[in-house]
């Protein structure tokens, strides 16, 4: 595991290997607060320190995209307690902490956060999990403010004393309903004619955040690349989208896509997203995570050998498994 067990850089931190436990939400929060349940579940994870770097589950910048009822919340001061907790607890195993924050838009549901959810145009989710509402189209200065959410979700990341925090644009959540032609059927700048309409939602938000956390402290994207469904993004778009995410200041690249979920259809070969990371990682300099369906350190290992990656994301098997990281850092499995 030599390469898996070598440090990676990002932005102006060091992350001591290059496993990643991807943000994963396990729904156990009252009122969007930390309790005991996320410090154990974390502790529990981190325990022995073979993790590199650890992206806790997606935390909601305000309340109309609270994506379900035990998620976390970053949407105000109030959670500053419960998240120095939770960043301290991953520490203590000495692993590395980010944080994801996001906003549901038209994912939301009224029965959770009693709004008509938001989205970039007036459009059913395409998603099968729920029963979702019609969502309201976005005005400009409606967007204006959710990105200036983020930017406060992202200082408050910072201030709890994480190392780096995750823009979620990914899943079929609000910056990739207007990334994802599927979602975005506007005609303003904000939309599907062409890339930079298309990116421009996201963007704005990384510049916000940027401006919020300072020049030092590392910002990555989540970034949805590709639908993998008619008419829905491509793998072309991930490849332009991360190229310009870089310029745009962002330091490591998420890897995911699947707009209904994580997952590609009728694909679960270990780094079934490697057929976006691989042009990706070819086009930019920054730091990608390839996630999706690995199962071993060996299949870790060889998806760095290849070049496909330079982190590696395990999320279930992780969940299932919580010695997995000690016994795969280690080589034996
Ligand atoms: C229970 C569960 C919750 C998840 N929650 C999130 C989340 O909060 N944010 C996110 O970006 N991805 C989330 N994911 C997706 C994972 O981060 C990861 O991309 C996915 O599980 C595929 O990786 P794997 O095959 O290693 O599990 C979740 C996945 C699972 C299984």
């Amino acid at each position: 595991m030599q390469i898996l067990n070598s440090p990676v850089t990002i932005g102006k931190i060091t992350v001591k290997n290059r496993l990643v436990m991807p943000p994963m939400a396990n729904e156990k929060a009252r009122d969007g607060m930390v309790n005991q349940q996320h410090i154990d579940f974390y502790t529990e994870k981190c325990k022995g320190g073979h993790i590199g770097l650890v992206i806790t589950e997606h935390s909601y910048v305000n309340i109309q995209g609270k994506a379900g009822k035990g998620q976390l919340s970053v949407a105000s001061d109030d959670c500053l307690p419960g998240m120095k907790k939770l960043a301290d607890s991953i520490h203590q195993c000495s692993c590395a902490a980010f944080a994801q924050i996001s906003h549901a838009g038209g994912a939301a549901l009224t029965a959770v956060t009693g709004m008509v959810p938001v989205s970039a145009s007036r459009v059913m989710m395409p998603r099968r999990q729920k029963e979702y509402d019609m969502p309201l189209r976005l005005d400009k200065e409606g967007i204006k403010q959710i990105v200036r959410d983020f930017a406060d979700a992202a200082r408050r990341v910072k201030e709890a004393g994480f190392d780096g925090v995750e823009i979620h644009s990914a899943h079929g959540y609000l910056l990739n309903q207007f990334y994802s032609p599927l979602t975005n059927k506007r005609e303003d700048e904000y939309g599907a004619g062409c890339m930079e309409n298309r990116l421009r939602f996201l963007l704005e938000t990384v510049s916000a955040v940027r401006e919020a956390v300072g020049p030092d402290f590392p910002i990555a994207v989540r970034l949805g690349g590709c639908d993998y469904a008619e008419d829905g993004s491509s793998i072309r778009d991930a490849v332009q989208a991360a190229v310009m995410l870089e310029k745009a200041g962002v330091d490591l690249l998420d890897i995911s896509g699947g707009f209904c979920s994580y997952r590609k259809p009728d694909d679960e070969t270990p780094g079934y997203f490697s057929d976006m990371t691989q042009p990706i990682k070819q086009r930019v300099k920054i730091p990608v995570i390839l996630t999706g369906g690995v199962h071993s350190g060996r299949q870790c290992e060889k998806l760095l050998e290849e070049s496909k990656a330079d982190l590696i994301g395990v999320g279930r098997a992780i969940l299932t498994d919580s010695a997995w990281p000690q016994k795969n850092m280690a080589g034996r499995l």
